[in-house]
């Protein structure tokens, strides 16, 4: 029966697509979360990311505002780099900074 088998190798390509499709879904888009814990971890100290760098100020006793982090991640700071992400990334980053400290 060569239609049952071609039936089968249908379905499974187009798993294996579908797999594919994900995984580089959640690679384009980190959440906020995931970017501070890779992105911060080594100087900021940060409850919600569960981070504790000390390097720079820790963010949950300074509770920056959304323009604050905004500013820093374009900018930088003295020992801070800047990060030239996307606007839509700065932006998810300050918001969820800004609400979990
Ligand atoms: C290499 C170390 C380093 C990294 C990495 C780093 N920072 Fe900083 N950050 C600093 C230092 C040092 C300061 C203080 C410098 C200043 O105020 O000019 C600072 C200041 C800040 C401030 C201002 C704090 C306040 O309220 O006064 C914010 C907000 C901030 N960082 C957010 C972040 C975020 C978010 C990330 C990750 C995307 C990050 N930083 C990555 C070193 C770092």
């Amino acid at each position: 029966m060569p239609d049952k088998r071609l039936a089968g190798a249908l379905v499974a390509v187009v798993a294996a697509a579908g797999l594919a499709t994900g995984v580089s879904t959640a690679a384009k888009a980190p959440t906020p979360k995931t970017l501070v814990q890779k992105n911060c971890a080594g100087c900021h100290t940060m409850k919600a990311a569960k981070i504790h760098g000390t390097f720079g100020p820790n963010l949950d006793k300074t509770k920056p505002t959304k323009a604050r982090v905004l500013r820093m991640l374009k900018n930088g700071g003295v020992g801070m780099p800047a990060f030239t992400w996307s606007k839509a990334r700065r932006q998810a980053v300050a918001d969820w900074v800004a609400k979990k400290t």
